[in-house]
């Protein structure tokens, strides 16, 4: 077999078999075969499209590059989340120490920043000394200590996912339904959890630009999760906005503390307490998501869900220093406000151009080898409905390098939208669906 005739077959709309398909994974993680050779595939793939039997092999294929972590004797119920990739979207920081003083065991594989979207591990990993590269018996530790655990794909366990994540994000390649279910798949099956909830986004911020185009990426990560024995939840929710006030990678740890003692905006706490909610519910704990949110609320006035976060800072071997007084943590250098050209409602302030921002400020990658700044982003100054005054500040830009700041404050001019009227509310939670709805054709 050659990877240049399944590259061709695939560019023709052929449909690969699973031999072919385990014949590039494995051969992509042995380095023989090279990027461009599986970037030029992964192009084919985006085009051209999968089968479901396709993306079952691909999923597979890439479980199969390493090994499963073995939860074997950690009791509780194994619930995880994981959301398809937004800006602002720092959920999985709060959720998960609440969901685990609620009495979940949350397992969770993340990944880095991926196109315009930001990563988990990247933000984890602002937090001073803060470790995501954990062995298996580490993780399994941190999980029985703190009810959850945090980590990354790594050389054992879904190598194939780290490698093809790493090079989707600069090639152009994210977007494409059955690349982004075997991603998350393989991670969620080799992180050991049972059931999951998916964070399906779709707007101007999302891979998935439409509810439609959402529903069908929600629909495969059922079918393939059903297929691997899982038990599934899918969320759609908005992401033509931000989440939140802050994007950048500490910046948003700053504001998983503000959620984490009670003074979270309305935006992300809503959408952080139902994916919970749902969480508690799958996993046994509660039979009524309005009971489970309830608790959810209680965990976080009576301090325990900010508890188990700064227990699992520790445990990972973050500074908590940083936490307990974020003016100790990593702060950019040089700030530039972004202004509202007119009075009037902020009316709209598009994800992708912020997200774009972002990256342009170096919260992302552009090449694989960049480095990730911590401290450099966008904070949100205003939120759409509110009111406006003519020069009045919309967001401060947070820059390492200065010369950085006009390009990404021209993006900001340009995601922003003010209106003479009051936009209508933002609805944030579009639909719900379970596995054995999502499992039908
Ligand atoms: N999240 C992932 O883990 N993988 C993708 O491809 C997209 C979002």
């Amino acid at each position: 077999m050659r990877a240049v005739d399944l590259i061709v077959k695939k560019r023709e709309g052929g449909s690969l078999t699973r031999e072919e398909i385990e014949f590039l994974i494995a051969g992509y993680v042995r380095g023989e075969v090279p990027d461009y050779q599986m970037a030029s595939w992964a192009m084919a793939v985006f085009f051209r499209g999968m089968s479901f039997e396709e993306t079952g092999f691909l999923t597979r294929a890439m479980i199969g590059s390493g090994e499963a972590i073995d939860l074997t004797g950690v009791s509780g119920p194994l619930v995880d989340k994981h959301s398809t990739g937004g800006v602002g979207d720092k959920v999985s920081l709060i959720l998960a120490p609440l969901a685990a003083s609620c009495g979940c065991v949350v397992p969770m594989m993340s990944g880095r920043a991926l196109g315009h979207t930001g990563g988990t591990l990247d933000k984890l990993e602002s937090i001073p000394g803060y470790r995501t590269d954990l062995s298996v018996e580490h993780f399994r530790e941190v999980l029985r200590r703190c009810g959850f655990a945090m980590t990354g794909q790594s050389q054992r366990i879904v190598p194939a996912d780290r490698l093809l994540y790493a090079l989707r994000d600069v090639t152009g390649t994210v977007e494409s339904i059955p690349l982004i279910t075997a991603s998350i798949m393989s991670k969620k099956f080799a992180e050991g959890a049972r059931c999951f909830v998916f964070d399906v986004k779709c707007g101007s911020g999302a891979f998935m630009k439409s509810q439609a185009e959402a529903r069908c990426l929600a629909v495969s990560l059922a079918r393939t999760g059903a297929s691997l024995g899982r038990r599934i939840r899918a969320v759609i929710s908005d992401m033509d906005q931000p989440l939140g006030r802050m994007v950048g990678n500490f910046l948003e740890v700053r504001e998983t503390i503000e959620c984490l003692q009670g003074r979270g905006p309305q935006d992300l706490m809503q959408l952080t307490l139902r994916l919970t909610a749902h969480m508690l519910v799958l996993g046994g704990l509660e039979r009524e998501l309005a009971a489970a949110e309830a608790l959810c609320r209680e965990r976080i006035r009576d301090g325990s869900a900010w508890r188990v976060f700064l227990d699992n800072v520790e445990a990972q071997g973050g500074r908590t220093e940083a936490l307990l007084d974020p003016g100790k943590g990593p702060r950019a250098p040089h700030t530039l406000a972004v202004r509202s050209p007119t009075t009037g409602y902020l009316a709209r302030l598009e994800a992708y151009r912020v997200g774009l921002a972002c990256g342009v400020l170096g919260a992302s990658r552009a090449r694989k080898e960049d480095p990730v700044w911590p401290d450099v982003g966008v904070e949100l100054l205003k939120a759409p409905g509110d009111p406006v005054r003519e020069g009045e500040e919309l967001c401060l830009l947070h820059a390492r390098d200065p010369a950085r700041l006009e390009e990404a404050r021209r993006l900001l001019e340009a995601a922003v939208t003010v209106g003479s009227e009051r936009p209508p509310p933002r609805r944030l939670v579009l639909e719900e669906i379970d596995s054995d709805a999502l499992g039908k054709d």
